[in-house]
């Protein structure tokens, strides 16, 4: 390798570190972000000094999937809104997994892989890069509620999923010595270019297989997840390629990757081998069940703004997807003010997977003004609201709903630590319907005409409509 490459991929992996350091705090992270992209810019540059191309239409398919891919890139990036983020992460994981997988096959296939060392690093990538790629494009379909929506189970699930697991050993086995373990049991076709053909369709159904029955309060994880598998398949593919930057890039990703997922599996009570081995054998409540014929308490803006002037002194709002779907920070805020020129005490309960990505509530509240002392974690909040007058809770549904504590169901947010709003002496949601959220599963609190006001309106208009009715009480 030139000694400027090597040099260019030092600066690349310094400028990776900076960035990924500075993502760690909301003021610093747009700059982390842009540095860390113009390592990316670098080590692009640094690897077009070493690759050996020898035709001129080999340089012209390079440019056209550069322009391609960035064209693509920033356009999605702009465009996709703030709630559809997790989806665009999924996407773009899975085609880098996908990615990886392919070039692992294309090194395999012109029998560069010559090494024990490049044989294995290559089979880890191509079996962790597809697993990667399908797992994500389903976490996509399941984001997007395209398709396999909530948790996907059938019998024997787990007994094909170590079944598949099993055949991707002994195909990658039969690799590496070469095609000698089918040869003594007499399926020479299974060739070692053949095995590997097959090992490849073997993991892309293993990560349908493993992602179909995740859903509500493990999605996050399994992202976050998904997310170190593609880091490891491109640091394992860096050994293949003999190149530094995928090396490093890679186990940057697959580092981070790694330590959230444990950080967001410990804060949500999951343990990670359960999700991944055991699955999830709850059936969901379906969206829309066991909602016809019960009571509400359907209050208006105008009880609710009452309520707020004359009975309530403490108030905690919980903000929760539907909020940022609304785009209701704005009047969120306006409401925050006009309760404390009245003398009320607000605060905000923040649920680490409210929304639809890590920190979605805090960044939202805080672009619209809310004061970052008033952002009070799930552990802070939860003894608050013993002494709470009013729980507002708007666009939520999964990070408050009891049924995560009742030890009668099985459902996809059992386990799951939750806001314990039913503390507070009323409890008021601000949503269009009786639907459940994200992980589809009725929440009791609904039903609680004693103590729970449902204001059914979008999150926005019926912030505004609170903000005027307190104003006017
Ligand atoms: P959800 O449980 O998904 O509930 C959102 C609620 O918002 C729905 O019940 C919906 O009810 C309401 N809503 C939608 N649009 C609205 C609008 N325009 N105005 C008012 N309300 C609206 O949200 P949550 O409590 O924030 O929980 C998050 C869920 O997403 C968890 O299950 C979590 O595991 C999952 N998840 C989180 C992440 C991360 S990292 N945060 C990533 C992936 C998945 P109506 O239709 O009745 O209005």
């Amino acid at each position: 390798m030139q000694v400027a490459t090597f040099l260019a991929y030092l600066v690349a992996a310094v400028l990776f570190i900076t960035g990924i350091r500075r993502l760690r705090k909301p003021g610093t992270a747009r700059s982390g972000n842009t540095i860390a992209a113009f390592g990316m810019v670098i080590a692009l540059v640094a690897t077009f000094l070493v690759v050996e191309v020898d035709a001129a239409w080999v340089w012209l398919l390079i440019g056209v999937g550069i322009l391609l891919g960035g064209v693509l890139g920033a356009a999605s990036a702009q465009m996709v809104p703030m709630t559809a983020m997790p989806q665009m992460v999924a996407a773009f994981n899975g085609v880098g997994g996908g990615c990886i997988a392919l070039v692992a096959l294309s090194e395999f296939y012109q029998g560069a892989a010559e090494t024990w060392v490049a044989v294995i690093s290559g089979l880890l990538t191509v079996v962790i890069g597809s697993v990667s790629f399908a797992g994500s494009i389903v976490a996509f379909t399941k984001l997007q509620e395209l398709a396999f929506t909530g948790s996907v189970v059938f019998p024997l699930q787990q007994v094909l999923n170590a079944l598949i697991f099993v055949g991707i050993l002994l195909l990658s086995a039969n690799v590496l010595a070469d095609g000698a373990i089918v040869e003594a049991v007499g399926a020479p076709f299974l060739s070692p270019l053949v095995s590997l053909y097959i090992l490849f369709a073997a993991s892309l159904v293993l990560g349908v297989l493993f992602v179909i029955p995740i859903g509500g309060a493990d999605m996050p994880i399994v992202i976050s997840l998904l997310n170190a598998f593609t880091g490891l398949a491109a640091a394992a593919s860096g050994f293949v390629l003999g190149n530094y930057a995928l090396l490093i890039g890679g186990t940057l990703v697959g580092a981070s990757g790694t330590i959230l997922t444990r950080l967001m599996s410990g804060a949500l009570g999951r343990p990670l081998g359960k999700i991944i081995f055991a699955g999830i054998t709850a059936t969901a409540t379906q969206k829309g069940d066991q909602q016809e014929d019960r009571e509400v308490h359907d209050a208006s803006p105008g009880e609710v703004g009452e309520y707020l002037s004359e009975e309530a002194n403490k108030i905690v709002i919980v903000p929760g997807y539907g909020l940022a779907v609304a785009q209701a920070q704005g009047p969120m805020h306006d409401l925050m003010e006009t309760l404390e020129s009245r003398g009320k005490e607000v605060l905000f309960g923040i649920h680490p997977v409210a929304g639809r990505m890590p920190g979605h509530m805090n960044v939202l509240l805080t672009e619209a003004g809310v004061p970052y002392d008033k952002l009070y974690d799930l552990e802070d909040i939860n003894p608050e609201f013993d002494d709470t007058d009013a729980a507002i809770i708007v666009g939520a549904n999964d990070v408050v709903n009891p049924a995560a504590n009742d030890p009668e169901q099985d459902t996809p947010i059992s386990g799951m630590p939750i806001l314990e709003v039913e503390k507070a002496k009323r409890v008021i949601f601000v949503k269009r319907s009786l639907s459940p959220g994200f992980a589809g599963v009725d929440n009791p609190l609904f039903y609680d005409t004693e103590k729970t006001m449902m204001l059914f309106s979008d999150a926005k208009q019926g912030l505004q409509e609170v903000v005027e009715a307190v104003k006017s009480a």
